[in-house]
């Protein structure tokens, strides 16, 4: 069966001061009683579309978050999983290079679905419809990504200008460009263009395609990769990468290493009720409103206020009065206080943070 390889390693800084370095989006409940990771690896459990059952999936994440993720695992009936271990953060290019090469050494022909664990998906059977095309495309050889008509001149996502229709794929696409992140202007074109689609993050390929592209695109991250995964120290519970030559990899996205670079990348376009749900506004958006176009969240108190997303914590009381389109979260520690629209910005003050601690 497909591997699910569920990256799990991000610090979903956008959505502090919920998501902390200890406790980062993906171990939380954001969208449903279950967590992202939770929800992410239910998603490709069971049975594929074929009949054939998905094999066991591979966590990458971050050392510190080891236990958090068997548990979470645990907690719904998965015991049967391997996850693999990061010593630090360089990004999603190294953690998944470090999951191919563990398929590889079993079979490089094997079929992995790359997974965000960081997107909520409405219509779970629509995806697995999708996933035909895909494998047909990925089995020739391809670096396969899904697709989502894009709506709104976002800047975080990568942009994909569908190409010619693949032969022998029906429903796949090749891919005439791939950006990442675009400039404002840049994104706005592309959505009016008519011939864009957003990435999903979910990316499906061969262990052998994969290993192939970062050769050739990204040959640094191999090489340390590989060292690191040769170096590796296994125990039942936990793959844990060589910490001297992981954290001597550079950091790099799979995004810019790979999808911007490759020659190969194929798209399948799919409709799945797909959010990121990587912000603020984000998680505004697809949080059932009242009448007024709100979300409120825990002891908040709100009165003339439209469109806002307050989410208070455990005893901590927070008013809104006289607002429209503001985000404020309260914690025990923290409160921030943002407009919709600069709902990527939360970036600068974690960064700053950082800096200060
Ligand atoms: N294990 C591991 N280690 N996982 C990581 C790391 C890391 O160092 N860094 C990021 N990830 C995981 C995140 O947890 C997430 O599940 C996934 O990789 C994507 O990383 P993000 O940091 O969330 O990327 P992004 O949201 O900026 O952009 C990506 O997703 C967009 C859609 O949500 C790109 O693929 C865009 O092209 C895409 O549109
Ligand atoms: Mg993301």
């Amino acid at each position: 069966g497909i591997v699910p390889v569920i990256l799990s390693g991000g610090s979903g800084s956008r959505l502090w001061p919920l998501s902390r370095e200890s406790l980062p989006k993906q171990f939380l409940p954001l969208t449903t009683h279950r967590t992202m990771l939770q929800e992410t690896v239910l998603r490709a459990s069971g049975l594929q579309p074929d009949g054939a059952a998905f094999a066991s999936p591979i966590i990458v994440c971050n050392q510190e978050h080891r236990f958090l993720a068997a548990a979470q695992l645990s907690a719904i009936g998965i015991e049967e999983r391997r996850i693999l271990l990061e010593p630090v953060g360089r990004n999603s290019a190294p953690a998944i290079c470090a999951a191919a090469l563990l398929v590889a050494e079993e079979d490089p022909d094997r079929l992995m679905w790359m997974m965000a664990a960081d997107a909520l998906f409405e219509d779970t059977a629509a995806l697995h419809q999708h996933l035909a095309p895909a494998v047909a495309a990925a089995r020739a050889g391809r670096i396969v990504t899904f697709g989502i008509q894009a709506t709104a001149p976002e800047t975080g996502y990568g942009y994909i200008e569908v190409g010619a229709p693949l032969p022998g794929a029906l429903g796949a696409h090749a891919i005439a460009c791939f950006e990442e992140k675009p400039a404002l202007e840049v994104a706005a074109a592309f959505v009016a263009s008519g011939r864009h689609l957003w990435n999903s993050g979910m990316f499906l390929f061969t262990a052998r395609s994969l290993l192939r592209e970062m050769a050739q695109h990204a040959p640094e991250v191999l090489t340390h990769v590989t060292l690191a995964m040769e170096r590796r120290r296994q125990d039942p519970d936990f793959i844990r990468l060589d910490t001297e030559a992981f954290t001597a990899c550079p950091s790099l996205s799979l995004d810019h290493a790979v999808a911007e670079r490759t020659g190969l990348g194929a798209v399948v376009p799919a409709d799945l009720g797909w959010s990121d749900v990587g912000s603020w506004d984000a998680l505004w958006q697809v949080a059932p409103k009242d009448e007024a176009g709100n979300v409120a969240t825990g002891d908040a108190l709100l009165h003339d206020a439209n469109g806002c997303y307050v989410r208070s914590g455990e005893g901590v009381v927070t008013a809104v009065v006289g607002l429209r389109d503001v985000v404020v979260v309260a914690t025990g520690d923290a409160v921030l206080a943002l407009h919709r629209d600069h709902a990527q910005d939360v970036k600068r003050i974690v960064q700053r943070l950082q800096g200060m601690g």
